[in-house]
């Protein structure tokens, strides 16, 4: 008698990978964590010992983070600037810590962790705490390192993330970030209750359009089948789409090994496009609505240099953007503010595959730890 099944592939139930389990956790996982903070048409955080006084004073805020979550803090900046009208500034832990950074009191802290244990930013959360600002933390793992030194902790109910390359934890540290900021913007009077209430809706039908963009993985994957062997792949974005071209850029890098950069659409002409060759494949995010036409110029720019375009839309800029790009993968309709908590799904699921194709260890990317705990 012979059992053909390990406790790991077990735990994997039925994926052939974590990461893809993972992946297709995001919508019950997003439903976890926005849900329970909306209560009666208003955003209500847990135990905050955060006061609108301190809100209401905050002059700047300071977003610090490594890796993915560093990219999810750069989505925050937009958010909060946008919606609350704070000011705020994205460092890496590692770069913030050995600054003597310029913080005081009247400054908010957040501090973004996925294993609430990297040293970098645990380092960076009490040197933001000596020098008397607030500190709320984003962190998925409860009771860890950082989430118990801060003042506050808002978790991400993502669960147990196994893979290496983070995907699940990303798309709940967004959501968390977009209920602070539309919970300061409240506070602050910089938007108005019909707003909020039209955020909180939007925010709530998240974990639906999850599932459409969930169920054309076979489209993904049929472009991953074209490019595997890519030397080289760039991603190109605009304002939020910069920030998720980023992310997409690193979870590429991760499992792929394939080199691979973002670049801000404007830059494109200030160096990047000598990069540009025959057949190089170029990634374009346009999900931004104010900035769409900026990208399709962006796009022929580079396929008059010979580049293959791959473009993320939404559903209803498809005919426009299949104009412009030689492959389409369309999200729903959502509001460009929150469309990166929908769209960086595609590009985790891109990089999956093209790993996978390459026959490489998806999980456990070579060179890699799940949790950074040394310097
Ligand atoms: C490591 C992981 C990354 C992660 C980063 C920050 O480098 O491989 O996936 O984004 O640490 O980790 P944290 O647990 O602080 O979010």
């Amino acid at each position: 008698f012979h059992v053909d099944w390990d406790v790991a592939s077990a735990e994997k139930g039925g994926y052939e990978h974590f990461m893809m389990k993972e992946i297709c956790e995001e919508p019950a996982v997003l439903k976890a964590t926005i849900s329970p903070r909306v209560r009666d048409g208003q955003i209500q955080f847990e135990h905050f010992k955060l006061t609108d006084e301190m809100v209401k004073s905050c002059e700047k805020i300071n977003i610090i983070a490594c890796g993915t979550a560093y990219h999810a803090g750069m989505v925050g900046k937009y958010a909060i600037e946008k919606l609350a009208r704070i000011p705020v500034d994205v460092d890496v832990a590692s770069e913030f810590r050995y600054r003597d950074p310029m913080v005081n009191e009247k400054q908010i802290t957040i501090v973004i962790s996925q294993s609430g244990e990297t040293l970098d930013t645990l380092m960076a959360l009490r040197e933001a705490k000596k020098k008397g600002s607030h500190t709320v933390s984003i962190v998925n793992v409860v009771g860890s390192s950082i989430a118990r030194e801060s003042d506050d902790v808002l978790y991400t109910w993502a669960g147990p993330e196994i893979a290496v390359a983070s995907t699940k934890a990303y798309n709940t540290q967004l959501a968390v970030l977009y209920l602070l900021a539309l919970k300061f913007a409240q506070i602050r009077g910089t938007v108005d209750d019909e707003t909020i209430r039209y955020y909180i809706d939007q925010l709530m039908q998240i974990p639906d359009h999850m599932e459409t963009v969930l169920q054309d993985k076979e489209a993904i994957q049929r472009f991953a089948a074209g490019h595997y062997n890519a030397r080289s792949i760039f991603f190109i974005g605009r304002n939020l789409d910069y920030a998720l071209s980023m992310e997409g850029s690193l979870k590429l890098k991760e499992i792929s090994y394939i080199h691979s950069e973002a670049y801000a659409g404007g830059e494109l002409k200030h160096g990047t496009i000598a990069l540009i060759e025959d057949g190089t494949l170029v990634i374009c995010p346009m999900t931004q609505d104010a900035l769409f036409e900026k990208m399709v110029s962006n796009i022929r720019e580079v396929k008059a240099r010979g580049a293959v375009v791959l473009a993320i839309a939404a559903e209803k800029h498809l005919d426009e953007a299949e104009k412009a790009a030689d492959a389409v993968i369309t999200i729903p309709n959502i509001d460009p503010l929150l469309a990166p908590i929908v769209a960086v799904t595609p590009l985790q699921l891109f990089a999956y595959y093209v790993s996978v194709m390459k026959g490489n260890d998806v999980d456990k990317p070579r060179n890699l730890a799940k949790s950074v705990t040394v310097e």
